[in-house]
């Protein structure tokens, strides 16, 4: 297991911001309270950068296992949960010394207690796994759903497995997404294959795994970005709620490509569209299709495209499209060419179907990569750029609400001024790393202080902030997207 230990401690040193030497383990202080600026890097915080490192690369393994349970692999998400038995295993017998600061006993401690929460999570998800495994193999395939969807209709004795969702904020994560009054009318167990002759398990998967309605961004939580606000709201938003109105010369186009640089919001207009609109949402995600565990691209587009035709209206979204559809020949094998012309002629056969609204919405960083075939059949190519000096008003306005963050005028437009280049996720960890400096120079009366004794912000504070947050797309790579947005963009 001793690669474990390896990969732990590769993680643990790129979790530490700071330079560790030999001689760093001799400083157990107390007062911690500038050691972070300061640069110095304790022993006791090894461990708990140690901890941290088992925590993830656990939490990596749990969200394969449950991704494999969606997908109806027992076997494989048995495996998944017995890694990261292992690693949570190592991770809880790590030594904690006994020279140890507070501030990091406390970190320490809620990385333990996060640790043995999921080893009683994990080995009970085992036990339901194993004993299922030894039953009828039958229900293997379909009980991981159908146990989600009990969750979302609140009324089943199997919730038990439910519960262990995975830990990552991605899209295997909600067990509740699924609307209950969708999947009433789905029998969660096909034993023969469906008319059209696709396969029932993978109709299954994408009714309970791809389609995605969670309802956690609102139309009005999204910064500027009014143009494509209005597409999408003429796409899909009118269309399906006034299908009366949006017929011959108004048919709504089939394809959108949102594209620009990282962190702008592409993933959040998407998902409002989700929330907002009336349609059936399938969230696509690159991994799902090439995802090892199927092997089967090229079925389950076509299956995909099948249950959104038969759910319609319906919004196809491929987030980071260019990893499955790009050009790029090297490394392309042949399953992925499959999976593409696959693709291809399913949305031609949606599109030609005048009655029929099924809208593919891709989203991309590297639209230059994204393969011609592909690229003309999603018409609408909306630029989402990085944030202007009013949208960045609007965002770090919205993010510094609340008597403890907000700043005078003067200096939120100093701010504004200063933050040219950085994106919406930019901003938002800029806030993020500015909001700890009141609290890191607290030291160790941390744990005493009165929370409305702590002082504001400052703009200082954003200074600080800036040398370490920078603005995360370079400017080169900015100019190429604009220059590619001149040609082939639609604003
Ligand atoms: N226009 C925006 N309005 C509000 N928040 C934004 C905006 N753009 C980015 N963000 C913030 O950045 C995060 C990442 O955005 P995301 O939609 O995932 O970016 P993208 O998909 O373009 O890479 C969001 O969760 C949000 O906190
Ligand atoms: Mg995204």
């Amino acid at each position: 297991m001793s690669f474990l230990k390896d990969l732990a401690e590769t993680l643990s040193s790129i979790f530490s911001d700071t330079p560790s030497s030999p001689s760093s383990l001799n400083h157990p202080q107390e007062n911690s309270g500038d050691r972070t600026m300061d640069g110095v890097a304790t022993g006791n915080e090894r461990t708990a950068y140690k901890l941290k490192g088992y925590f993830e690369l656990a939490k990596e393994e749990i969200a394969k296992a449950v991704r494999a349970e969606e997908w109806g692999l027992a076997d494989e998400a048995i495996a998944h949960y017995h890694n990261s038995q292992k690693i949570l295993a190592e991770g809880i017998s790590t030594p904690v010394p006994s020279y140890i600061a507070s501030s990091e006993h406390e970190k320490v401690k809620s990385y333990r207690q996060k640790i043995s929460k999921w080893q009683s999570q994990v080995s009970d998800r085992l036990q339901t796994l194993s004993r299922r495994a030894g039953g009828t193999p039958s229900v293997k395939q379909s009980e991981p759903q159908s146990q989600r969807v009990a969750v979302s209709q609140s009324s089943s004795s199997a919730r038990k497995g439910a519960s262990l969702s995975a830990p990552s904020s991605g899209k295997v994560s909600s067990a509740t997404r699924v609307p209950s009054n969708r999947i009433s009318s789905h029998k969660p167990s096909q034993e023969s294959a469906t008319a059209d002759g696709s396969d029932p398990k993978l109709v299954e998967m994408i009714n309970s795994v791809i389609v995605d309605r969670s309802p956690s961004v609102k139309w009005e939580d999204i910064a500027g970005l009014e143009k494509a606000k209005q597409a999408l709201l003429e796409m899909v938003i009118l269309p399906t709620k006034r299908k009366d109105l949006f017929t011959g010369l108004r048919k709504p186009a089939r394809g959108l490509l949102l594209f620009g640089p990282p962190g702008t919001g592409k993933t959040m207009l998407a998902k409002a569209v989700a929330s907002e609109s009336q349609a059936t949402f399938f969230n696509v995600s690159a991994s799902s299709l090439t995802s090892k565990w199927v092997g089967e691209g090229e079925k389950l587009v076509k299956t995909l495209f099948m249950v959104a035709i038969s759910r319609q209206p319906s919004v196809i979204f491929m987030d980071e499209i260019d990893s499955i559809m790009s050009t790029r020949t090297t490394n392309e094998n042949e399953a992925s060419r499959r999976l593409k012309s696959e693709f291809l002629v399913q949305f031609d056969g949606v599109t030609s179907n005048s009655e029929g609204l099924v809208i593919v919405i891709g989203a991309t960083n590297k639209p230059q990569e994204l393969d011609d075939a592909v690229l003309r059949r999603l018409v609408k190519r909306i630029y989402i750029p990085l944030p202007d000096a009013s949208v960045r008003r609007q965002l770090l306005k919205h993010r510094l609400k609340g008597k403890a963050f907000s700043l005078p005028g003067g200096d939120l437009e100093r701010l504004v001024r200063d933050t040219e280049g950085y994106s919406g996720s930019d901003l938002q960890a800029l806030c993020e790393e500015a909001a700890m400096m009141p609290i890191r120079e607290l030291g160790a009366n941390i744990l005493s202080v009165q929370a409305n004794q702590v002082r504001g912000l400052r703009y200082g504070d954003f200074q600080k902030a800036m040398t370490v947050i920078r603005p995360s797309l370079q400017k080169s790579k900015w100019e190429e997207l604009e220059k590619w947005n001149q040609e082939f963009g639609a604003n």
